[in-house]
C-alpha cells in the first residue's frame, strides 16, 4: 500500500497568531491520522515561525509555499533552503498553478528549485495540471508529460523518495469545480506512468500522488478511494479546523 499526504495550502491567508491558533487546533486530528498518512500544513513565510513552535512534539510537518533557486546573495524578496531548512520547514511546495500563472515561472526554472530542495534534503511537493482551454483542445496528456518530465529533469530515482506530485487541473482550484474522481484518477495514472517511462516502474509505485482542486469534507472519501490517488493539496478546505480536520481524518 502506498503512503498518503493529505496537505493544507494556506496560500496568502492566516498571519502568524492566526496560524499558531489553528496549528496547535489541528493537532488533535493529525495523530488520529492513519498510520501511512502524512499531514502537512504549508503557511506563508512570515507564519512559518509561530506554526512550527505550535506543532513542535505532534506529528503536522511544515511547508513552504515557495523556495528561491538560489543559495543566498543579492535577491531581494527571495528566501533560500537554508533559511526554510534552519527554520524547521521540511517540505517545500513548487511549481504551484498560481507561481506558474502570475509570476511568469516556467518548467526549467521550477525543475532547478526542485532540483535544488531535494540537493538540501527537503521533500518537495511538485504540483503540475493543465487549464480548462488545455483539457478541451485535448491537450492535457500533453501539457502533463511536459510538466511531469521537465519538472523532473536530472532527478534521480533515489531523489524520488522526497518527491510528491499534485495534479491539480487549474480550472478546479478555488472554483469549486472538482475534477470527477474518475477524471482525476486517469490523469493521476497517466502521471504514474510518465514517471516510470522516465525514471523506473518502482518509483512510479511508490510515487505519492496528490489531487488538489475544490477538495472538500464531502468529497475527500470519493476521491481517496481511487487507485491512483495517494493524497490531497487543499487550499480553501485548508483553513477552517471544521474544514480540513475530517479531510485529515478522510479514513474515519
Ligand atoms: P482549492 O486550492 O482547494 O482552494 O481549490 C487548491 C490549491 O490551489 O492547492
Amino acid at each position: 500500500m502506498r503512503n498518503v499526504c493529505i496537505a493544507g495550502n494556506w496560500k496568502m491567508n492566516m498571519i502568524p497568531s492566526e496560524g499558531k491558533a489553528f496549528a496547535a487546533q489541528l493537532i488533535d486530528a493529525a495523530s488520529k491520522a492513519a498510520e501511512n498518512e502524512t499531514v502537512v500544513v504549508a503557511p506563508p513565510f512570515i507564519t512559518i515561525p509561530a506554526v512550527i513552535e505550535a506543532v513542535k512534539g505532534s506529528p503536522i510537518k511544515v511547508a513552504a509555499q515557495n523556495m528561491s533557486d538560489q543559495a543566498s546573495g543579492a535577491f531581494t524578496g527571495e528566501v533560500s533552503a537554508d533559511m526554510l531548512l534552519d527554520a524547521g520547514v521540511t517540505y517545500v511546495i513548487l511549481g504551484h498553478s498560481e507561481r506558474r500563472a502570475l509570476y511568469g515561472e516556467d518548467d526549467a526554472f521550477i525543475n532547478r528549485k526542485v532540483r535544488y530542495a531535494l540537493e538540501k534534503g527537503l521533500n518537495v511537493i511538485l504540483c503540475v495540471g493543465e487549464t480548462l482551454e488545455e483539457r478541451e483542445s485535448g491537450r492535457l496528456e500533453q501539457v502533463l508529460q511536459t510538466q511531469v518530465t521537465e519538472g523532473l529533469k536530472d532527478v534521480s530515482a533515489s531523489q524520488m523518495a522526497d518527491v510528491i506530485i499534485a495534479y491539480e487541473p487549474v480550472w478546479a482550484i478555488g472554483t469549486g469545480k472538482t475534477a470527477t474522481a474518475d477524471d482525476a484518477n486517469s490523469a493521476h495514472s497517466f502521471i504514474r506512468g510518465v514517471v516510470a517511462d522516465i525514471l523506473s516502474e518502482d518509483v512510479a509505485n511508490n510515487l505519492i500522488i496528490q489531487y488538489g482542486g475544490s477538495v472538500k469534507p464531502n468529497n475527500v472519501k470519493s476521491l481517496m478511494s481511487m487507485e491512483h490517488i495517494d493524497g490531497a493539496l487543499v487550499g480553501g478546505a485548508s483553513l477552517t479546523v471544521e474544514q480540513f480536520a475530517p479531510i485529515v481524518q478522510f479514513n474515519d
